[in-house]
């Protein structure tokens, strides 16, 4: 049954309880809730699922989830539970942990279990998945996502495509590479300008900024959270620049992400860089901007996009002690990139690029180019730029990978140019679906549309391991 149609039968399920509480007297009142399951924390043994509960839980609402591997759906009874947890209206989420006894390595069926009192039944809603990490050898998929610039609602319909085709693919986890959600404009910050740099519903306050997490995870992002985990990295658009820490502003946005999304195995307490060894990939995601003390393009200095001293040594140290097969790292644009003085539209230091601007001078782009080749990374994934295109740096084999957007915007014709000899699509929205092969990583850019082109492969670039020195 799809999400819509559970909701729809949640209405007529209310709609026959009514006419039936006129005719012969009213139990206590069912009210409809809006929920929406995120996959958390999925280790070898445990597993955490996150409830975003709105502002519907009615208090005193108990939920539990119960969890099943039986391959075949008929078989499953989900004969394990976890205790019954009681959400409160003011939570906006509830998080129901399997703390150990997994099995590594395997695929798990949930489904989630509602009740308005502990008089009442439980209500059984839609099975989820998740899957216990992959053991090295295990070939898996993942998906990436980015710059999906989701304002406000109503969302635009090849939006939500998206996400559904990334459901379609069924990936154990998503990489959120940035600007999926649009609070701040760059640009502002010298000194810090506030109310310019966020964008006007951020004047709502805090009630504005739970409201947008809770409206893109409840409209567009549920299309696959139910079944794979989210990793989210920051982008530029996001609000969480470092440059804009004394803005009220930034700290709602903090509160938010940190009610309605888990935080998955972050190195720092703020979520802005981590990793992830998943089977044979070590994903390693950083944030240009979080230690930035300037904003960059106001300033037309591209060395502001800089990893900062503790994200550079604890970067340093990840890949040097990293034993995975894959070396991945993700940002959602190069430290650097292009600039100053770059002429198009947005000009100046926006770090724009493809390798052909990995050497821009003075630039953190330069070492971490360097510790990639030094480390036997395999290749640096971006959005920012609302492309996709795969170039290689010359003389390594790091590749750099323009993961594609979820937006088409006119300025890219500009950009076209400077990235050559690389191919770009510029005209096309999608997702990256990225397959781990024992040999090989293999991307396709999938492409979403309304109409029966939908799920088309735009373009297809196979990874390969450095040949030995
Ligand atoms: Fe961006």
């Amino acid at each position: 049954m799809e999400r819509g149609e559970w909701r729809r039968g949640l209405w007529f399920c209310f709609s026959i309880s009514l006419l039936t509480c006129l005719l012969s007297g009213c139990p206590p009142s069912e009210v409809p809730v809006t929920v929406d399951e995120v996959v958390g924390i999925v280790t070898d043994t445990s597993a955490k699922v996150f409830l975003q509960t709105g502002p519907y839980a009615a208090d005193g609402a108990y939920f539990k989830m119960g969890y099943d591997t039986s391959p075949h759906e008929a078989d499953r009874d989900y004969p394990l539970e976890t205790p019954p947890e009681l959400a409160v209206r003011s939570g906006g989420r509830l998080v129901l942990s399997i703390p150990g006894g997994l099995t590594p390595d395997t695929q798990y069926y949930y489904r989630i279990a509602r009740k308005n009192s502990l008089q009442s039944d439980w209500i059984w809603r839609e099975e989820g998945r998740f899957h216990t990490r992959r053991a090295a050898g295990s070939p898996f998929r993942f998906c990436v996502l980015s710059d999906l610039h989701l304002g406000r609602p109503p969302f635009p319909e090849p939006k939500t495509k998206i996400a559904q085709n990334v459901a379609s693919d069924n990936p154990d986890f998503v990489v959120s590479l940035g600007d999926m959600l649009t609070f701040c404009n760059q640009g502002h910050g010298i000194p810090v300008e506030c109310n310019f740099a966020y964008l006007q519903y951020i004047l709502g306050g805090q009630q504005a900024t739970f409201a947008a997490y809770e409206d893109a995870i409840s409209q567009v992002l549920n299309e696959f959270t139910h079944s794979s985990m989210l990793l989210w990295v920051n982008g530029n658009h996001e609000g969480l620049a470092g440059y804009l820490t004394p803005c009220l502003e930034r700290a709602w946005i903090l509160n938010s992400r940190n009610r309605y999304l888990p935080l998955l195995n972050h190195a720092d307490p703020f979520g802005f860089y981590g990793d992830l060894v998943w089977g044979d990939v070590h994903i390693i995601w950083l944030d240009p901007l979080a230690f930035s003390t300037y904003d960059p393009y106001q300033a037309n200095q591209p060395q502001g996009y800089a990893l900062g001293t503790a994200q550079a040594a604890w970067l340093e140290d990840t890949l040097a002690e990293s034993t995975s097969r894959w070396k991945l790292i993700f940002s959602h644009t190069l430290f650097g990139g292009a600039g100053p003085d770059f002429p198009c539209a947005p000009a100046g230091s926006y770090a724009r690029g493809n390798v052909n601007f990995v050497d821009t001078p003075g630039t953190d782009q330069n070492y971490i180019q360097y510790l990639m080749e030094s480390y036997g990374v395999n290749a640096f994934f971006y959005g920012h730029d609302h492309m996709y295109s795969v170039s290689e740096y010359p003389g390594s084999s790091v590749k750099y990978v323009l993961v594609g957007s979820g937006s088409v915007s006119g300025w890219t014709s500009c950009l076209v140019p400077y990235y050559q000899p690389w191919a770009v699509i510029n005209d096309q929205i999608g997702h990256l679906r990225v397959d781990v092969n024992e040999d090989s990583l293999v991307v396709h850019y999938v492409k979403a549309a309304l109409d029966g082109t939908n799920g088309t492969i735009l373009a297809t670039h196979e990874i390969v391991p450095p040949p030995p020195p």
